[in-house]
């Protein structure tokens, strides 16, 4: 199979060419410099391709507060003109999106189909990259993700390695719950979706169950070797940022189970796992 993978050096992306290079299949590894993935022209050359996975983003969730018009470009307006090119050359489209499209207000896991309120600019933009995506491309995966830590980036659990080592005690919010997820578990996710020829539509790609920041963090210093009691909660008004944080980013995974796709892991176990990679 001829895959694209776009943002191909970004945490993801990373992975993503490195399994599917591992798998044996053509890959084209495209970055920035390679191929813009907002400019029309460039894009409209692509061919010869089967599969295209769209993992370039503008992902700094905060910057786009102020820069949603940029942000806009890349998240939205890059999948619409990718999905295009995929159509027109037969290829299935895959758009990685985010949780960050629901509100995060809610109290049990947030269905594919459930109703999208995105509370921030980097949501909106992913929102409107999920749509465009739809518009252009009949033959489609978006696979929404959440919580994404990775070797080939900068990530939360790197980040809390690192000040553990520097600070007696850590301060980590409580009141944000989620389902930690590894890039290589989200790859194997992609890689069984698109070989079980998986009907167009939206998937989770989110690991199983669900933990606070703070319960997090306990595992990621449980795995230093540390205490996790050095590990204190607090609560969101204490690191107020300028992109709202939705409470609740819990997602189901039923739709993967009603195409017979096993969803990724627990993800207390998926960290044991993923640890001495990611913090190596
Ligand atoms: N990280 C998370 O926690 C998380 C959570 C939920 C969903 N997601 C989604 O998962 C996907 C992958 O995220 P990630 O964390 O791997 O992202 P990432 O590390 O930020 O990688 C994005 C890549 O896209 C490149 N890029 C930027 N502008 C581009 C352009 N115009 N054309 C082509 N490439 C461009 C970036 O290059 P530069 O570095 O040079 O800008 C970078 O290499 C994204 O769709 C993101 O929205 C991520």
């Amino acid at each position: 199979m001829r895959w694209m993978v776009t943002g191909a050096l970004g945490m993801l992306g990373t992975d993503l060419v490195k399994r599917l290079t591992a798998d044996g299949h053509e890959v084209t590894a495209v970055d920035l410099a390679e191929l813009d993935i907002t400019d029309p022209k460039a894009v409209g050359r692509i061919t010869d391709i089967d599969v295209l996975v769209n993992c370039a983003a503008f992902t700094a969730v905060d910057a786009a507060e102020e820069r949603e018009g940029f942000a806009f470009t890349l998240n939205a307006v890059g999948p619409q003109l990718l999905a295009r090119a995929a159509s027109a050359c037969g290829a299935r489209m895959v758009q990685i999106s985010t949780d960050y499209v629901f509100a995060g207000n809610g109290t049990q896991p947030y269905a594919e189909d459930e109703v999208i309120a995105p509370l921030s600019a980097y949501g909106r933009t992913k929102a409107a990259g999920e749509w465009a995506v739809r518009a252009e491309a009949d033959n489609h995966l978006i696979v929404r993700t959440a919580w994404l830590y990775g070797a080939g980036g900068a990530c939360f659990p790197k980040t809390m390695a690192r000040l553990a080592a520097e600070r007696d005690e850590l301060q980590v919010v409580a009141d944000q719950v989620g389902q930690p997820t590894w890039t290589v578990d989200l790859v194997d996710l992609i890689v069984r979706l698109v070989e079980a020829n998986a009907p167009s539509g939206t998937y989770h790609g989110t690991s199983s169950g669900q933990v606070s920041w703070h319960g997090f963090t306990q595992e990621i210093v449980r795995t230093l070797g540390k205490d996790p009691e050095m590990v204190l909660p607090t609560d969101s008004t204490a690191f107020v940022r300028p992109a709202p944080r939705p409470a609740y980013s819990v997602l189901s995974h039923a739709a993967l189970g009603e195409i017979g796709i096993t969803p990724i892991g627990d993800w207390a176990e998926r960290w044991r796992v993923a640890a001495p990679e990611v913090l190596a």
